[in-house]
């Protein structure tokens, strides 16, 4: 049986031939990097996303895109190329011509959505799901519950609007991410991505002025993230691990948490296209040792329980091993 068949998995509904999808980035902003991607084994990709402020601004409604929302320009500017909502119809039709692996739209938003009507667009253009990319963020002081509830308004719109599955992109900076995960589940949110990485500004001590972060990842980021996955999966949304997946370690270790796929992105910008075939060779290596036919598989080898394994997602470890207590 080949890796991929042994490999395969579901995420929001989408069969995948196996975990390792592109995550939303410049190499998915053109059918040509899609089908080089899709050639050289993903399993899915999420589209590059286009910003809220884009379509805004497009239908009159922002003005000057420039003049507004400075961090999303600034964002926007450093994360590459912007493709015009149009173009990012033809870039799904073009794509969807030319690939056999699903391919899901990405929109970046924050606010209310006055552009659901777009996101029907982009589902009869041939979208397999869309991925939402929501990073609530105010300037002014918000009451508590203020971000999870405008998640919330803008999930529950665009679940009314648009058919196609959904995917919602978070960060690790919500009060309770367990709530949310749940609520949105009760919505009809088929998928959630873990997590968004932000781009964090970092100051030049030497220029004495600030600067752009670090663009790319490193498998150390991942260690944050495997706890939450742990805790978020199995409550009624499939869970894609995001951030810091470079190596078949960090694939695997997502998937035993508990998430149905992964997504890449600095790992594809660091290495060659090649390295989604590396992963899946050294996956294939680990489940012939193991002598594991399939994703269930290991599943069941690596049963836990989240009642049982609770001390290691909570605070006791973190006592344990300030304590020095190790048993
Ligand atoms: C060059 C570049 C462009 C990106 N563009 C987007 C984007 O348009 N939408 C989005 O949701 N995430 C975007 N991201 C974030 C990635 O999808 C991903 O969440 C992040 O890089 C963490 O995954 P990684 O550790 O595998 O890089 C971008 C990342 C990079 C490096």
């Amino acid at each position: 049986m080949s890796t991929d068949m042994r490999l395969g998995t579901k995420f929001a509904g989408l069969e995948l031939k196996h975990p390792i999808m592109v995550g939303a980035c410049s190499l998915t902003s053109t059918p040509d990097g899609i089908e080089k991607l899709a050639k050289a084994g993903a399993s899915a990709v999420v589209l590059k996303s286009l910003f809220e402020e884009q379509l805004m601004s497009e239908s009159g409604l922002y003005g000057n895109i420039e003049a507004l929302h400075p961090e999303n320009w600034d964002y926007m500017k450093s994360f590459g190329t912007q493709i015009r909502p149009m173009d990012y119809i033809r870039l799904i039709q073009e794509s969807k011509s030319r690939v056999d692996i699903p391919v899901i739209a990405s929109l970046n938003c924050q606010n209310r959505p006055q552009w659901s009507e777009f996101a029907i667009l982009l589902q009869n253009a041939g979208a397999d799901a869309l991925e939402l990319n929501i990073a609530p963020w105010s300037n002014d002081p918000q009451p508590p519950g203020w971000a999870e509830n405008l998640v919330l308004d803008i999930v529950r719109q665009v679940r009314k609007d648009v058919k196609l599955p959904l995917i919602v992109k978070l960060s690790q900076y919500f009060s309770s991410l367990t709530w949310l995960i749940e609520q949105m589940a009760a919505i009809g949110v088929e998928g959630v991505t873990l997590f968004n990485r932000f781009y964090h500004p970092d100051i030049d001590i030497h220029q004495l002025s600030w600067t752009g972060g670090k663009r790319l990842s490193t498998a150390q980021e991942f260690i944050a993230k495997i706890r939450w996955i742990g805790q978020l999966s199995g409550r009624g949304v499939d869970v894609s691990a995001s951030g810091g997946i470079h190596s078949a370690e960090e694939v695997l270790k997502a998937l035993l948490a508990g998430a149905s796929c992964v997504q890449i992105v600095s790992a594809l910008y660091l290495n060659k296209f090649e390295i989604i075939s590396t992963m899946l060779r050294d996956i294939d290596l680990i489940m012939k040792e193991r002598c594991w036919e399939s994703v269930d598989d290991f599943h069941a080898a690596f049963r836990w329980d989240r009642g049982e394994n609770a001390e290691f997602l909570s605070r006791r470890q973190y006592i344990r091993y300030l304590t020095g207590k190790d048993s």
